[in-house]
């Protein structure tokens, strides 16, 4: 646990050095900004490529933040002593909110509280990306000079783990059985499966090749 603890303190202090506070992460597009889930909403919630945000809301991490404000919640803070309601509480925001500082007690600008745990969480501030799906939308004829996936880097494990790991106060060693039948906390491949929203079009080419 010390050495856990140790290492969690040496990745912080090397963080701030490198100016990657606010929730970003090594894997983010350098230079882009929180955009909010409703602005997601815009381009990914088409039946035909997957209602990525109908998907998002109908799964726990969108009511990460009611979450924070039941029972069992404030029994938890209580327990902790806590002097503020959980919902209101950095300690509990910063893995129930996307993009929280508890430095700061802040969300980036265009984050609600409110939504919970949302898209960016997981994919990384997306402005960058956002450019390049309006470039597109607006210049078919140019998609050749564009690649979409440029900006928009695949979700690893580690995205994850920033928030399912064992600092979090509900956090049960036994939660996932993975595939060989041992049990973990988190497992990335069951988990990946109960918040799937993959685009149908790209597993039909997938089939195809
Ligand atoms: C102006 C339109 C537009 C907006 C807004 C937009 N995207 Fe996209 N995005 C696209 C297009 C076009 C693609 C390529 C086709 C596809 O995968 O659906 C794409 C692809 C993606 C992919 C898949 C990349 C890959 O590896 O194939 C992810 C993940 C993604 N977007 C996330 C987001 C998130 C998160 C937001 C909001 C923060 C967002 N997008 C907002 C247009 C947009
Ligand atoms: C390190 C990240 C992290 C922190 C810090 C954290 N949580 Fe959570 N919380 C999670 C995750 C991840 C889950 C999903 C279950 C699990 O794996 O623990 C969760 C689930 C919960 C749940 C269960 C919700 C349900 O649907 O059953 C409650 C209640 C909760 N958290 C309260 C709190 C409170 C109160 C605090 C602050 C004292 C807090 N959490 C701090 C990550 C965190
Ligand atoms: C809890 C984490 C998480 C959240 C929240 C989340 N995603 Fe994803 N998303 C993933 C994972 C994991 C994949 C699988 C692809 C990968 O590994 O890169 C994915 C894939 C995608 C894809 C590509 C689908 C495909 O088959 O090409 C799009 C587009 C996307 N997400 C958009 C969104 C949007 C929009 C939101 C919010 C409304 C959102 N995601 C919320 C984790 C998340
Ligand atoms: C910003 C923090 C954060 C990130 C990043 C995050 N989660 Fe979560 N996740 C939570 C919280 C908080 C909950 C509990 C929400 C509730 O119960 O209302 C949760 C709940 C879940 C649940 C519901 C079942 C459970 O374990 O309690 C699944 C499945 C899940 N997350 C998968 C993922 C996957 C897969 C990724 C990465 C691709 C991911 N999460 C990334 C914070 C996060």
């Amino acid at each position: 646990m010390k050495s856990l603890k140790v290492g969690a303190a040496i990745a912080v202090a090397l963080s701030v050095a490198l100016g990657l506070m606010s929730g970003a992460r090594a894997a983010d597009a350098p230079g882009a900004q929180y955009v909010g889930n409703t602005t997601c909403k815009v381009c990914h919630n088409t039946p035909d490529t997957g209602e990525q945000w109908n998907k998002w809301k109908a799964v726990k991490h969108a009511t990460a933040l009611e979450a924070l404000k039941s029972d069992a919640a404030l029994k938890i803070a209580k327990d902790k002593g806590l002097t503020v309601p959980p919902s209101e509480a950095p300690e509990c925001l910063k893995c129930h909110v996307t993009g929280y500082d508890p430095a700061t007690k802040k969300a980036p600008a265009k984050i609600k509280l409110d939504d919970g745990v949302q898209c960016e969480s997981c994919h990384g501030p997306a402005s960058l990306h956002v450019k390049d799906g309006q470039f597109l939308k607006f210049n078919p004829d140019k998609a050749s000079t564009i690649d979409i996936k440029a900006h928009q880097p695949p979700v690893t494990e580690d995205a994850c783990k920033k928030c399912h790991n064992e600092e979090s106060p509900t956090w049960n060693p036994e939660k996932y059985t993975k595939a060989d039948g041992t049990k973990a906390g988190f497992d990335f491949e069951e988990a990946k499966k109960i918040i799937a929203h993959p685009n149908p079009k790209k597993a039909a080419e997938a089939g195809k090749s």
